[in-house]
């Protein structure tokens, strides 16, 4: 199988400077070196270390060998932000959509129906066996999961009567008051270490219990992050691609280049991008640098979809402000690769559509993207995933979390906290409080 590759070309900048900048971040890959070395999860790093722990994947497997039965046709994920976006990149990006599949449903924000939607499918089922319900919350107190969990289950004990908790599966912090709960309903739990964020939860139970069940190949989903973690803890500058794109997106910062563009050559991997914009947003929007300095510092991240977005949004990356840096990623289509008929009436329309493949179509729209890229001397890097499949996904997930830890370590921001996510939680609450 071949590897992810990383194409950069420096996107403009001279080769000493990315190397310069680069090198600062070598005593920070010696510091991740140790935390793989330690392999436990004592350090803010600890994430990178989930690919490798055997005993916790036994763990997944052994519950969801115990809970999804042939008969399961549902897991609905409640959970929202770190707790289910990776879940659901992973879920869209590979769900086959052809109906006979374990479908997934998330629940993330509060919506009466979207609820109706997912109780309606779960309430159609002759048994409980045939769906499973994840309760995902790191802190045990999110305001959307609890109020999505209690009615979904008000609704669900009606119909299936009390032992419809033994559907449930929670994954929450040890000690949590979510967890108490669940071991009062006897809730089969898995804890999430406490130094692995939401943002940084993908491959712990968060992201690998929910996907296991519904039938996504988990192992090979670690392994291409394994395999991906080795590389991007690389003192070789030049082979570690989470270290060299994030010194790329730096330099470009320093430039007054902020908004980070992900576009994302696939329609599948949108939730790719969508879980990439929190663990940007989150990580690197911060009020205060690790100096105590107020700097407001945050790169902001836009997730675009080629080719569609070309048709929306190209005419402001061409001629708009300079302010953008480019992920250009892509991957071969899943399925058979679909021809334009060599006789049509429509093909006369376009000039030398007859005959193409679709892949040979949106290879020339790719390639004449970049070009005008260069042309317009726009900077860019690119990211070839050789399939789109779990292990392509896992190494693309752990990449994309090494670049976001070397990137705070460039603009000195903390990478694992979210303070001012907490405030608006905070303010939520005391609102819901006084409204009673
Ligand atoms: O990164 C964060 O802290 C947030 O975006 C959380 O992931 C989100 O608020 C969900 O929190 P929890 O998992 O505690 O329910």
């Amino acid at each position: 199988m071949r590897d992810i590759e990383y194409i950069h070309n420096e996107a403009g900048i001279p080769s000493d400077q990315v190397t310069k900048t680069a090198e600062t971040l070598l005593p920070y890959v010696e510091e991740l070196r140790g935390v793989a070395k330690a392999n436990n999860y004592e350090a803010p790093e600890a994430s990178i270390n989930l690919p490798l722990d055997k005993e916790f994947y036994e763990d997944v497997l052994g519950a969801a060998q115990e809970l999804a039965s042939s008969a399961l046709r549902y897991v609905v994920v409640v959970g929202i932000g770190g707790s289910n976006l990776g879940t659901q990149a992973i879920y869209e990006a590979l769900r086959k959509r052809t109906g006979e599949e374990v479908k997934m449903f998330f629940l993330d924000t509060v919506n009466s129906e979207e609820l109706a939607t997912v109780l309606e499918a779960l309430k159609s089922c002759a048994s409980s066996e045939e769906f499973l319900v994840n309760i995902i919350s790191k802190s045990g107190t999110t305001t959307e999961t609890i109020a999505n969990t209690s009615t979904l289950f008000e609704h669900l004990e009606e119909k299936f009567g009390p032992g419809v908790y033994k559907r449930a599966v929670a994954i929450t912090d040890e000690g949590s008051k979510l967890a108490t709960l669940v071991v009062k309903k006897e809730i089969k739990t898995f804890t999430i270490p406490k130094n692995v964020g939401g943002r940084y939860s993908v491959l712990s139970a968060v992201g690998l219990f929910p996907l296991m069940v519904a039938g996504f190949d988990i192992s090979q989903l670690l392994r291409g992050a394994r395999s991906m973690r080795d590389k991007c803890i690389s003192t070789d500058i030049e082979k570690n691609p989470a270290l060299l794109s994030a010194t790329l997106i730096y330099l470009h910062y320093t430039k007054g280049i902020s908004i980070h563009n992900v576009f994302l050559f696939h329609p599948y991997l949108e939730f790719v991008g969508k879980w990439y914009r929190q663990l940007m947003g989150e990580s690197i929007g911060k009020k205060g640098n690790t100096n105590g300095e107020t700097v407001h510092a945050g790169i902001t991240p836009v997730v675009s979809i080629g080719s569609t977005d070309l048709h929306s949004m190209a005419q402001l990356y061409f001629a708009g402000p300079r302010d953008k840096f480019t992920t250009f990623v892509s991957s071969p289509a899943k399925g058979k690769d679909v021809k334009v008929p060599e006789e049509s009436q429509f093909n006369g329309l376009v000039s030398d559509l007859s005959g193409k493949s679709f892949g040979d179509i949106m290879g020339a729209i790719y390639s004449g993207v970049t070009k005008a890229y260069e042309k317009n001397k726009l900077p860019y890097v690119e990211i070839m995933l050789p399939k789109l499949d779990e292990q392509a996904l896992g190494g693309l997930l752990q990449m994309k979390m090494l670049e976001m830890m070397y990137l705070a370590q460039l603009l000195h921001v903390n990478a694992f906290d979210q303070p001012n996510v907490e405030d608006y939680k905070k303010e939520t609450k005391h609102l819901l409080k006084t409204s009673e």
